[in-house]
């Protein structure tokens, strides 16, 4: 795929950060990382030339576009970004272990290719660096379905002539184990039924879009999804616009919170993230939705609160990290409870070198404000700590120099530049030019 120059992340670029008070100004939104890679390996299905739209400049899309061309999609991100998909049906239905290796999300493209192909060869996906990241949910519920699944030299391999209609229940609302059976139903004999379906909206997105495709789909953003399988002559290439990023519109929050000053974020979505916004309000956030996006304030020093994640719509894993930066520097004392992820607090100590005081027991963090951190050099371990170390730069007295970047360039449009376009004291530096 032919992207436009996200960094490639193979460098050795470090952000700096330091604290230099209020932000102001107007901050956009970008497409959501977790919703364009799985609307990307949804073009499996149909033949034809599909066009995604506000699709993020982040180097997972550009892996996912590369995965694609090996199965047989060929695919182009243009600067406005509309990504172009182009499905001749010649598919190969292999996905290589160097692909899958470096995202997570292309597990999502078991459930198309299957149903699609009828086989699948795909290399088993890693964990993260927070975690084991089984695909058990995913793998029973398509042997439901019909398919069958044979494990060796950490490959799976998945065969089925035509996918049938089955009653499955998750025990847990997986977003991926959810994504990718409904994608597989689109095709399949008879009827499905999901219960325990994922409801996120990156889930609602990829359905929308299938529904666009010609799938039959009720129940979408409910708990109890129902397919309807089609014919594959039902389905032809379609156009979507991207879901707005919950994650990314929360990180300008955060940079908010722990800066002060007034911010438009605008194509933020406050009905996809209202707990979450209704928690930071108690903090002390002053939010207002307004026409194509939302307001939002900071004045004085944060209240802490204690949080727990849960499935949506309760408040995101992927929100932790931010909520746990935000808590060091607020007032009084937060209680975080990880249900989803309990490795999921590695970046606390990289907190810690920056003076935070946070002590983790288990699946909890007990966070103590302090009023300000201290600039030092930290690791970004994931893209979500990645985003937390730069808002952690903006709470912090002098330099804060982070490593590690490439985990932030995977899931961040040019988080620097929007970062800077509103006041804040951000810059990218290459090794060369750090020397
Ligand atoms: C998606 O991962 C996101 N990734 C994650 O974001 C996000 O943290 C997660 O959903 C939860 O919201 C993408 O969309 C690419 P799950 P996914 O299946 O689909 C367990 C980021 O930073 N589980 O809902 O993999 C699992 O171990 C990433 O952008 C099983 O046990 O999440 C975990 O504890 C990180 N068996 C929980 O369910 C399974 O078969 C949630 O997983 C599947 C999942």
């Amino acid at each position: 795929m032919q992207g436009q120059g996200a960094h490639t992340g193979d460098g050795e670029d470090q952000i700096v950060v330091r604290n230099v008070g209020a932000l102001a100004g107007t901050v956009d939104v970008p497409g959501a990382k977790n919703s364009v890679l799985k609307l990307m390996a949804a073009t499996i299905l149909a033949d034809g030339v599909h066009e995604l739209s506000n699709v993020p400049n982040i180097v997972d899309v550009t892996i996912m576009g590369e995965l694609l061309a090996a199965i047989g999609i060929e695919s182009d991100l243009a600067e406005s970004g509309r990504l172009t998909l182009v499905n001749r049906g010649e598919l190969t239905p292999v996905a290589p272990y160097e692909l899958v290796e470096r995202i997570r999300a292309s597990v999502n493209v078991l459930g198309p290719l299957l149903t699609r192909c009828g086989r699948v060869r795909l290399s088993m996906p890693g964990g993260d660096d927070f975690g084991a990241r089984p695909i058990d949910l995913h793998v029973a519920g398509l042997e439901a379905m019909g398919a069958q699944f044979k494990f060796s030299h950490g490959e799976l391999e998945a065969t089925a002539e035509r996918l049938h209609g089955a009653e499955i229940s998750f025990e847990f609302p997986s977003v991926g184990a959810t994504e990718n059976l409904v994608t597989a139903a689109v095709l399949a004999d008879g009827r499905t039924t999901i219960d325990n379906a994922a409801r996120e909206p990156e889930v609602v997105d990829l359905c929308t879009y299938l529904v666009a495709m010609g799938a039959e789909i009720e129940g979408v953003g409910t708990s109890r999804l129902t397919v309807y399988g089609v014919p594959r002559d039902a389905l032809r290439a379609a156009s979507h616009e991207t879901v707005p990023d919950r994650i990314q519109a929360a990180t300008y929050l955060a940079a908010l919170a722990v800066s002060g000053g007034e911010l438009l974020v605008r194509d933020a979505r406050p009905e996809h993230m209202a707990n979450l916004l209704g928690r930071f309000s108690e903090m002390g956030l002053e939010l207002t939705p307004v026409r194509g996006g939302l307001h939002a304030a900071a004045a004085g020093r944060m209240r802490s609160i204690d949080v727990q994640t849960l499935p949506y719509p309760g408040i995101a894993t992927d929100y932790k990290p931010l909520v746990i930066t935000m808590l060091s520097v607020a007032d009084d004392v937060g209680i975080v409870t990880e249900n989803l992820y309990p490795g999921r607090f590695r970046y606390v100590e990289e907190l810690s070198r920056l003076g935070a005081d946070i002590r983790t027991d288990g699946h909890h963090a007990v966070v103590r404000g302090v009023p300000r951190l201290s600039g030092a050099p930290v690791r970004a371990h994931d893209i979500r700590a990645g985003a937390a170390m730069v808002v952690a730069g903006l709470a912090a007295e002098g330099e804060t120099v982070i490593s590690g970047v490439r985990h932030i360039d995977r899931g961040y449009d040019d988080l620097v530049g929007r970062l800077r376009s509103v006041g804040a004291a951000i810059e990218r530096v290459s090794s060369d030019s750090s020397s």
